[in-house]
């Protein structure tokens, strides 16, 4: 059981067991990127090379590299979460789709075998749980010339959050305090400067911002369901307030859309690196 703000801002140190705790909601519940945005990645790996082979580094369920390996594109997947892999094994053959699916993280990356000249590498919001200055170093080894890093992120830097995001935010901050927003593990650097700055202070400096607007719907138990895919009100971290937790969001949630329905606009972006 999960009770003291020092329990649960250690349990940051692995990120595998936080996310071990999300991945059936993950898949679940969580939305699909923009297909605008999966399609420009797909379309700069083809454009890379006929035969492009790509990595998705903090792979998670996988929704990204299936999302690539149905285009043609060879992924390895790569996550520290063995939960996060069997499920992303799961999705991968209900699609009937191929992915090699590895366990291990970014700051590692180019030691996996096969790894070396890739067209590129993806990181879909997972960027901010990894020692970014060491991945970028990695993926300069491993990164074919010509290729390029894309950095996907549900949530674009500086974009509203949704109407109900302070409705959550204070619900959860009965359960679980103030927590880190990622992790806090020996490799862990907290992030100064956004994903860009950091490409731009990296071997990847010539970078591009593409955002992409859209809606999002969910019932309220997808809205309640969602809440259990991010690290900070995981149920590793809730433990055994997860029922209680569920609960209290969902009057609070209901108090303020009593339809039940929740839909708002909302910016995701894809920042994208290539060599000067
Ligand atoms: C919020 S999930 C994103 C999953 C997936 N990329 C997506 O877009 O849905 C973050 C993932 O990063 C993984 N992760 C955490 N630290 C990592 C690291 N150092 N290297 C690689 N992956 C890491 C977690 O296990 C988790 O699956």
């Amino acid at each position: 059981m999960v009770t003291t703000q020092t329990e649960r801002t250690a349990l940051y140190a692995d990120a595998g067991r936080i996310f071990q705790s999300t991945a059936d909601h993950y898949a679940r519940y969580r939305l699909p990127y923009p297909l605008f945005l999966t399609d420009t990645v797909v379309g700069l790996a083809h454009r890379h090379t006929a035969a492009p082979r790509m990595v998705d580094l903090g792979c998670g369920p996988g929704p990204v590299s299936l999302a690539l390996a149905s285009r043609g594109v060879d992924v390895i997947g790569v996550d520290p979460s063995g939960e996060m892999l069997a499920t992303a094994r799961k999705q991968a053959a209900a699609r009937g789709l191929l992915v090699d699916w590895r366990q291990g993280t970014g700051e590692t990356i180019a030691d996996q075998h096969g790894a070396g000249g890739v067209s590129g590498a993806v990181i879909a919001d997972a960027f901010h749980w990894m020692n970014r200055p060491r991945v970028l170093q990695q993926l300069d080894q491993i990164v074919a010339p010509g290729g390029f890093v894309a950095v996907l992120c549900s949530h674009a830097t500086g974009a509203p959050r949704p109407w109900w995001h302070d409705v959550i935010a204070t619900v959860r901050a009965r359960y679980v305090g103030r927590v880190p927003a990622a992790g806090i593990g020996q490799d862990y650097v907290v992030p100064q400067g956004d994903h860009q700055a950091l490409l731009k202070n990296s071997p990847f400096a010539r970078t591009s911002v593409i955002r992409a607007e859209h809606t999002v719907r969910y019932t309220l138990d997808e809205l309640v369901g969602v809440q259990f895919t991010y690290a900070y009100s995981s149920p590793a971290l809730l433990g055994d307030r997860t029922e209680e937790f569920a609960e209290d969001m969902k009057r609070s949630l209901l108090a303020v859309e009593p339809s039940g329905v929740f839909e708002a606009d909302v910016t995701a972006a894809l920042i994208l690196g290539w060599r000067p």
